[in-house]
């Protein structure tokens, strides 16, 4: 990661719960909190996964433990908070990052295909956030920060599972920002677009589609798992202290972009007043 404009220990003798935390986006997210003095407890499903980034994390001067678990299961969910406030003493930051994702034309979805994504991702966050209420209430400075995505702004083909899903972990972090207020609870989000060397990207742009994307961006760029861990950091950041069920678009432009009519070039052969 490049040189960071936080304070060094910003996160000092906090403790941050993140599920997916094992790899992609929310393992960026875990290694960036522990480089700013948190305690990160990464849960997921695959422990050998979860045992080699908490390894890294460690080796790099951080404090990092995992829990092995399915954020489905609301047994699994309370054994990670357990967890976090046996060894770390509580948990001040929940990162509902877990997500399951696919292509597939609705018309080939199976109902249970469709279930699955809809209990990791919105289930999941639900399960996760309740299970986390008494230890985050307990907190002088209590997060949650769900990651969702940009695709339900519009109607994105072969999506519709992930869409649903997205759209469900929106409303219920505006209805617990709204409920949870008054514990100090802050509930905040970010949208992640295309992020570039992610089981997302892998998944939704194989073969080359990711670099036809780039090209449509307004920052003519994927973003990168900093742009998301820089934009964590600020979210649970004293910063940010005064926002709460909002949500934090990170995508270059890319959801509010749609083709320019004609090319810039068919413009210039036809303007003739500049
Ligand atoms: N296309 C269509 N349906 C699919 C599918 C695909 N590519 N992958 C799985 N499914 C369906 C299965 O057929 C099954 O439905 P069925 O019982 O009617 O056949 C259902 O989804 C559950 O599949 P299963 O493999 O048992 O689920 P799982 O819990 O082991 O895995 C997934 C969950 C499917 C979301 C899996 O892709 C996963 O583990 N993803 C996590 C990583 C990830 O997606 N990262 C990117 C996040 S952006």
């Amino acid at each position: 990661m490049s040189a960071s404009i936080f304070n060094k220990e910003f996160l000092k003798s906090k403790t941050a719960l993140i599920t997916g935390g094992g790899s992609g986006i929310c393992k960026g997210i875990a290694e960036s909190f522990a480089t700013h003095g948190c305690q990160v407890v990464i849960m997921g499903r695959r422990a050998d996964v979860l045992a080699e980034t908490c390894k890294g994390i460690i080796a790099a001067g951080g404090k990092a433990i995992s829990v092995a678990g399915d954020v489905r299961l609301i047994e699994d969910c309370e054994r990670a908070v357990a967890t976090a406030t046996r060894e770390f003493g509580g948990v001040d930051i929940l990162l509902n990052g877990a997500a399951g994702n696919f292509l597939c034309p609705t018309e080939h979805l199976s109902s249970n295909g469709f279930k699955t994504v809809i209990d990791i991702d919105l289930l999941g966050t639900f399960n996760m956030s309740k299970a986390s209420f008494e230890a985050l209430k307990k907190s002088s400075d209590a997060v949650i920060l769900n990651i969702s995505a940009t695709l339900h702004y519009q109607g994105t083909i072969m999506q519709s599972h992930v869409m649903a899903a997205k759209a469900g972990v929106d409303a219920l972090a505006r209805n617990l920002a709204c409920e949870w207020g008054e514990y100090g609870i802050r509930v905040v989000t970010i949208a992640p677009g295309p992020i570039g060397d992610t089981e997302g990207m892998r998944r939704l742009a194989p073969l080359g589609a990711d670099k036809k994307m780039a090209s449509e961006i307004p920052l003519k760029r994927l973003g990168s798992i900093a742009d998301i861990s820089n934009a964590a950091l600020f979210l649970v950041s004293p910063a940010a202290s005064y926002i709460t069920g909002e949500i934090l678009v990170v995508d270059g432009g890319q959801w509010l972009s749609k083709p320019a009519f004609v090319p810039r070039e068919t413009w210039e052969k036809l303007n003739t007043k500049r």
